[in-house]
């Protein structure tokens, strides 16, 4: 048993390398199912390497493996640093990190092997998904435990955003992941017809809400008044910026099922939703920007706040575009389109995964007893190499959607469609040759993360931080 006046460390530790190693791994699945759209011979006529089972293994293991391993670890720090208190529970939290690895080494197993519920983002077959169920309602016991014996009588707005993920999450997959198995390997979901669409897209889109942002949102409002070394800009704003965001986020769901058999009314309730998401989701983006305020210069030679400051413009510019794709008019054209696929990795690799990066470089030196990470340079070539792969990624996105629209309604005064589809497919090469570019560029920076992690770590040795002492009337 170890001591109950230092945090628990070595749990955050095994999550922070796991982010980098799975963030590996998932985007190197995600450059091969790029390079797949420009050389479809790259699936060398295997079943395993197609095209069809190899791009949910890139979506979960980017999400769940590289995202979910961040979120684990810095909310395992944070709640802990916040409340001046270890986790609730050691062996809880052991269990979380190799449930949760389990989890991914199945996904990793099943999902090439075509074994699929067929629900995006919630693809696994039920035996994991019970897996799933026990690690997460394992984490809530430990992150909810940790904050019913906190020493600070407030609770940190980090933690509310975390809270709210966890919750939200499990609520989520318990209702969506509903099934009927007939094997070990395949089950049928409980819902049917326009019910199943919406409840998939009710869970998809707070997937989006609650994995790729409230969770992350907990990172932000921690991790950047930390490396900026001020208090977040305003705490009233934090307060008001997360129940807006849980309470808009619920309803917006069925943006994603314009013009189906979904009924018309619950499509325009969709669709104001998300614009009134705009002003929750730039009201936190400012909250984090202007933490900044007075100390601006610290972004010209600091590459870690490059990366946080960076991930929040990246998530207003996706959470600018989001509404802006959910208006009715506008969905008609980018629907089915990369302009789409542009716009999930403006979010996934600019604000999700800018933003995992900068806290990770925060964590490792603490972590492993260390000034700083190994090389500050190799932070700043890899900002650089980020933000290149990312501008590629998703301009060239834009201009494909956009073209690959117009092309598709085109027609000629006789009411024939102007282009073949093989035609608009032909003309999409270039930009996704030039997807496939900046995502082997952001790939290689992941790479250059790695070293640097290593050699920090492998100069340094694990930390058992103490916890302060208690002080009468203490504030966080
Ligand atoms: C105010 C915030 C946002 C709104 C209103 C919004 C809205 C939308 C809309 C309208 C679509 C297209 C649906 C379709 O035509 O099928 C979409 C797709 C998507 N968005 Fe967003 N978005 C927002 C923020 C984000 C962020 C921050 C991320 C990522 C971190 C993200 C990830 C996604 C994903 C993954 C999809 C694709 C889902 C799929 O079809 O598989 N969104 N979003
Ligand atoms: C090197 C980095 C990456 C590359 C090259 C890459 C590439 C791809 C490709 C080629 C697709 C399929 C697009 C299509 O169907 O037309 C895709 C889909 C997707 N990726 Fe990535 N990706 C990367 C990183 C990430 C990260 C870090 C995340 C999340 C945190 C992410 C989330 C997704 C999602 C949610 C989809 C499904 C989008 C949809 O259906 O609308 N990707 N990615």
């Amino acid at each position: 048993m170890q001591s109950q006046s230092t945090y628990n460390y070595k749990v955050v530790r095994q999550f922070a390398i796991m982010a980098v190693v799975w963030g590996i791994v998932g985007m190197a699945v995600g450059v091969l199912i790029a390079a797949q759209l420009v050389w479809p011979a790259l699936n060398f006529d295997t079943p395993w390497l197609t095209y069809s089972r190899l791009r949910p293994l890139h979506t979960n293991a980017v999400i769940f493996a590289f995202g979910g391993c961040a979120l684990f670890a810095t909310s395992y720090y944070v709640v802990q640093r916040t409340c001046h208190t270890r986790l609730f529970s050691d062996k809880l939290a052991a269990l979380t990190f190799w449930g949760w690895q389990l989890v991914i080494v199945l996904a990793v197993l099943t999902l090439p092997a075509g074994m699929t519920s067929g629900k995006e983002y919630a693809e696994l077959e039920w035996p994991i998904d019970l897996l799933i169920t026990v690690v997460w309602v394992s984490y809530a016991i430990v992150f909810f435990g940790t904050l019913t014996k906190r020493k600070i009588k407030h609770i940190y707005v980090a933690n509310w955003f975390y809270g709210g993920f966890i919750l939200t999450v499990a609520l989520l997959h318990v209702v969506n992941s509903m099934a009927i198995p007939v094997s070990l390997t395949k089950s049928y979901s409980v819902y049917a017809g326009a019910a199943d669409a919406m409840v998939q897209w009710w869970y998809g889109h707070n997937a989006v809400g609650f994995f790729l942002t409230a969770g992350f949102l907990g990172m932000m409002y921690y991790f950047i008044p930390k490396q900026v070394g001020r208090p977040v800009y305003s705490y009233r704003l934090s307060v008001v910026h997360f129940w807006a965001l849980i309470f808009t986020y619920m309803w917006a769901g069925p943006h994603h099922l314009h013009y189906t058999a979904l009924p018309d009314w619950t499509q325009s309730i969709g669709m104001v939703f998300s614009l009134i998401l705009l002003a929750p989701s730039w009201g936190g983006m400012i909250n984090g920007i202007m933490t900044l305020s007075g100390a601006w210069h610290k972004l010209r030679t600091d590459p870690i706040l490059k990366f946080l400051i960076t991930a929040l413009s990246f998530y207003g510019m996706s959470t600018f575009e989001g509404p802006m794709m959910s208006i009715k008019t506008v969905n008609a054209l980018s629907h089915y389109t990369d302009w789409t696929i542009g716009h999930v990795h403006s979010g996934a690799l600019g604000w999700v995964a800018m933003i995992s990066i900068g806290s990770i470089y925060y964590l490792v030196p603490r972590l492993f007893g260390r000034e700083q990470m190994h090389s500050i340079k190799l932070i700043e070539t890899h900002f650089w190499m980020a933000t290149i792969g990312v501008v590629l990624y998703i301009a060239s996105m834009w201009i494909s959607g956009v073209m690959e629209g117009i092309m598709w309604r085109a027609a000629n005064p006789d009411g024939t469609l102007t282009y073949t589809f093989a035609q608009i497919v032909a003309s999409k090469y270039p930009y996704l040759a030039i997807r496939f570019l900046g995502g082997f560029l952001y790939l290689s920076g992941m790479l250059v993360m790695a070293y640097n992690v290593f050699k920090t770590v492998a100069q340094g040795k694990p930390v058992e931080a103490d916890i302060p002492a208690p002080v009468a009337h203490a504030h966080a």
